[in-house]
This record gives C-alpha cells, sequence and structure tokens, in this order.
C-alpha cells in the first residue's frame, strides 16, 4: 500500500463528503460543489503521481481532451437540456466501469475468484447503465423511430417475463464465468452483450413523468459500476466516490417516488405513458378563461397574498429574473409572496431553486406543497409560471389519471389562478389539465418572461 496515495484518498473522501453535506442546502451548494470537485481533482493528481499507472502521454492527451470536451458542453447545453447531459455523463460512468473492469480481465486473463465477481459486477452493471442511459437520453430528447417517438413508454405482452428470463441467464453466465475465469472469455462477452440488452430493455417500458426516477435511478447504477471497478483495480477512491453516487442516487430515486406518490416498482414496470388515458385524450372540457396583461395587472394590483408555482415553461422562457422583480413590485405594493416549489416542477431534480437561485429570490420565500396547500384557499392570487403537470387537479380527482396520486400545487384552490403559458399544449406526462377550464382560472397566454415584463411595467407605470 501507498502510504502518501492512500492518505491524499482519505483527504478527498472527507471533501466529497463534507461537500455532500454542502449540496443540501440551496445557500451553500456551490461550495459544495466546489468542494467535491477539488477532492476528485486532489484523487486524480495523486493517482497520477502512483507509478504504477500508464505512459503519462497518454493521460495528458485524456485530460487535454475531456477538459475541451466538458468547458464546451458546460457552456453549450443549455439549463433545460441537463438531465439529458446527465443521462449520457452516467451512460459514460457505467461504460468507463464496464472498461474497467474488461481492461483488468484482458491484464490477467486468470483472476482470482473475488476479483473475478468484482470484474461480472461492473461488467454488468456498467453495461446496464450505459445502454439504459442511451435510451434514457434518446427519450429525453424525443427522438422518433420511424412512427414510434421513443420517449413514450414501449410495453409488449410478456416484457417482464423476458426481462425476468434475461436477467437469470446474465446471472448464470456470470456463475459460469466466475467459476472458471481462465476459460470463460466466451461467457464474458454474452455478459456484456446481454447487459446491454437489459439496459435496453428496462428503460423502453418508461416514459412520460416516471423519465426523472430512471435518470437518477441509472445514476445510482453508475455508482454502484464504479464502485466495483474500485474492487476491480483496488482503488480506494473509486470505491468510495462509487458509493457515494450510488447511495446518494438511490436517495434521490426514492425520494422523487414520494414526491410522485408512487412505488419504484410502479414507476419501473407500469408502462407510464404507453396508454392515453380519458384525461389524456385532449377533449374539450368547457371554455378557458383568456385575459391580458392589464386584467391580470388588476387582480395582482389588488392582491394581499400572491403564490407563484414555477415550472418548466420557467426555465425555457428564462423568465427567473422578471419574475423576480414582479415578487419585489408586489411586496412594495404591500402583498405576501411566496414561491411554491414542487420537487418535479421543471426537468431536473432542484430545477426551480437553481434557477430562483440565479435570480436572488430569498430562500424563505419559497415554500413546499405541503406547507402552502394547507392554506391555499387563502391566497388571492396563484400566478403559474409555464407549470402544468405539477399543478394538474386530475393528480388528487381523477382515478383514471395516469398521474393520478401524484401530489399537486393545488392552485385550482385559491381565490383567483392565473396560468402563463403560450397555448393549450398539454405538459411533459401529455394529459390534458382541468385547471384551464376552472371558473376562477385565467389563462394569460404569451411566452412567461414577456408576460411577466408586461406586468412589471405595469406596475412601474401606475
Ligand atoms: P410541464 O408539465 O412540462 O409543463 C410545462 C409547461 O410550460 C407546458 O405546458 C408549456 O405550455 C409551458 N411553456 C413552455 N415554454 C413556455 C414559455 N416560453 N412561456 C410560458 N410557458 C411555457 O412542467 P411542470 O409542471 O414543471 O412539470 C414537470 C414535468 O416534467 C412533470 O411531469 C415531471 O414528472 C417531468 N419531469 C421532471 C423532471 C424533474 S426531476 N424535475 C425531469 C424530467 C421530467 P405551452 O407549450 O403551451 O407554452
Amino acid at each position: 500500500m501507498n502510504i502518501g496515495i492512500e492518505s491524499v484518498y482519505i483527504v478527498s473522501a472527507l471533501m466529497f463528503g463534507l461537500g455532500l453535506k454542502l449540496l443540501s442546502s440551496p445557500a451553500t451548494a456551490r461550495r459544495g460543489n466546489m468542494l467535491s470537485a477539488l477532492g476528485m481533482l486532489l484523487a486524480v493528481v495523486a493517482t497520477l503521481f502512483n507509478q504504477e499507472i500508464i505512459d503519462f502521454r497518454f493521460i495528458a492527451g485524456g485530460i487535454v481532451l475531456g477538459s475541451i470536451i466538458g468547458v464546451l458542453a458546460a457552456r453549450l447545453i443549455a439549463m433545460t437540456a441537463m438531465p439529458e447531459m446527465v443521462a449520457l455523463l452516467n451512460g459514460f460512468g457505467g461504460i468507463a466501469s464496464l472498461l474497467v473492469g474488461w481492461a483488468e480481465y484482458n491484464s490477467t486473463m486468470a483472476p482470482t475468484t473475488f476479483t473475478a465477481v468484482t470484474i461480472f459486477l461492473a461488467v454488468m452493471i456498467g453495461g446496464v447503465t450505459f445502454s439504459g442511459s442511451i435510451i434514457a437520453w434518446a427519450k429525453l430528447k424525443e427522438f422518433w423511430i420511424g412512427n414510434f417517438g421513443i420517449s413514450k413508454a414501449f410495453v409488449f405482452k410478456g416484457q417482464q417475463v423476458f426481462n425476468s428470463l434475461l436477467v437469470l441467464a446474465i446471472l448464470a453466465c456470470g456463475a459460469l464465468f466466475m467459476m472458471n475465469p481462465g476459460e470463460g472469455y466466451q461467457y464474458f462477452l454474452v455478459i456484456i452483450a446481454l447487459a446491454f440488452l437489459l439496459g435496453i430493455m428496462a428503460v423502453m417500458p418508461i416514459g412520460g413523468a416516471d423519465m426523472p426516477v430512471v435518470i437518477s435511478l441509472l445514476n445510482a447504477y453508475s455508482g454502484m459500476a464504479a464502485c466495483a471497478a474500485g474492487f476491480v483495480i483496488h482503488n480506494n477512491i473509486l470505491i468510495v466516490a462509487g458509493s457515494l453516487v450510488g447511495a446518494s442516487g438511490i436517495i434521490l430515486t426514492n425520494i422523487m417516488c414520494k414526491a410522485m406518490n408512487r412505488s419504484l416498482g410502479n414507476v419501473l414496470f407500469s408502462g407510464f405513458g404507453s396508454v392515453v388515458t380519458a384525461a389524456g385524450s385532449g377533449s374539450e372540457q368547457g371554455e378557458v378563461k383568456p385575459v391580458s396583461v392589464s386584467d391580470a395587472y388588476l387582480l395582482l394590483e389588488a392582491a394581499s397574498s400572491v403564490v407563484f408555482v414555477p415550472g418548466y415553461g420557467l426555465a425555457v422562457a428564462q423568465a427567473q429574473h422578471a419574475v423576480h422583480e414582479l415578487s419585489q413590485l408586489l411586496e412594495a405594493n404591500g402583498c405576501e409572496v411566496r414561491f411554491a416549489i414542487h420537487p418535479v416542477a421543471g426537468r431536473m431534480p432542484g430545477h426551480m431553486n437553481v434557477l430562483l437561485a440565479e435570480a436572488d429570490v430569498p430562500y424563505d420565500e419559497l415554500v413546499e406543497p405541503d406547507d402552502v396547500n394547507p392554506l391555499i384557499e387563502t391566497v388571492d392570487v396563484c400566478m403559474v409560471v409555464g407549470a402544468n403537470d405539477v399543478v394538474n387537479p386530475s393528480a388528487r380527482d381523477d382515478e383514471t389519471s395516469s398521474i393520478y396520486g401524484m401530489p399537486i400545487v393545488e392552485v385550482d384552490r385559491a381565490r383567483v389562478c392565473i396560468v402563463m403559458k403560450r397555448s393549450m399544449a398539454a405538459g411533459f406526462a401529455g394529459i390534458q389539465n382541468p385547471l384551464f377550464f376552472k371558473d376562477n382560472t385565467r389563462m394569460l397566454f404569451g411566452d412567461a418572461k414577456a408576460s411577466l415584463q408586461g406586468l412589471v411595467s405595469e406596475f412601474k407605470h401606475d
């Protein structure tokens, strides 16, 4: 054991742990991110000083190429495309672990049973993570294959039996491989092929609003694969980092399931989005009541309490600064303002928190649905800023709805609800929203940023 490197790894591991702790609050999240990144840099540099690694020229080339790709991706990818990027990064993590396992097997060809077990785990979990993440990425990108929109759940009769047989086949090949790794190259290759197939088959039946759960689950898998790869090459920091990613991914998956009031089994096997429910048929549900910016201003000007409910449309419109400016004008007008943040609003965990933090909205104005719902009948105006699924009353009232049971911000129970969106289009789950047809709802059609700026001008010219 190299005491020097192991000591640096311990410091890095502590930095990861502290970084994760800081990430749990929006106020300290940036520091947490920096600290964890610094910990990883330290671990990488320490590893580079290890004498057993490959030629420095390869490493330098890899670092330069990786850094260029990383910087470009971070600069060029829009915030709204983050989930796709996270899906790809999970996939890269998975394939890296697979390749580490493969390389170690190639270099020894007759590993001990323990190493063979870890190679099997790294390759199997890494393979499932890679192909599953590529499918998740294609689903989030909403690719089409012929007439089939890949973002929809793809289910067929006997799918679960097929997938179970696939798992059994992988385990059987794994057992044959581990019993005699020196002679088991053919089983090893079959494991890789079946793991790729399993990743595809496991993610294909998932669609619509369940995708965030899948992304965080794949994130957990990528951590587990890295942890197994750490055991393969006896690298302690890889084991620690992999375990942290795996554990935090599982915790996040659990939080998201709770936010949608679903069990993980239900998310993975129910085929969400494969059928269009009655509420999703887009059938007429009555008249909508459009409102102009000036009329919306009159409602807001008279309000003594306003709750903003931001959603994905806020991110698309980049309306975070405009909504903050309006909230300040409302406060100056003597109005109490809060922002109700649904855990799965937007397209990634914490999406709304990040945007509102960027615009310096005070953290104490952010409330969760559980805090605001009991008081919502006393709220004068709920301003829905580009949210749809997370305020859809079908989730509460319509047992046939595919989102039935998902907690929502119950804006329909406020005195007045103003919905800001561009059209009558459905949200991510692809289902109609009865909120738009309620008596106390007014539709403020248009780009959210333009509408908010219009309201700001009305207040300023008052
Ligand atoms: P959505 O249900 O996706 O609805 C967003 C609405 O924003 C759309 O109806 C769209 O209507 C409107 N919009 C888009 N661009 C706009 C613009 N420039 N100005 C004004 N409005 C605009 O959003 P949500 O309520 O935030 O719900 C999130 C959904 O995404 C959930 O189903 C959730 O499960 C899913 N999801 C969440 C995550 C995470 S982790 N948060 C990840 C993936 C998926 P128009 O086109 O008519 O404007």
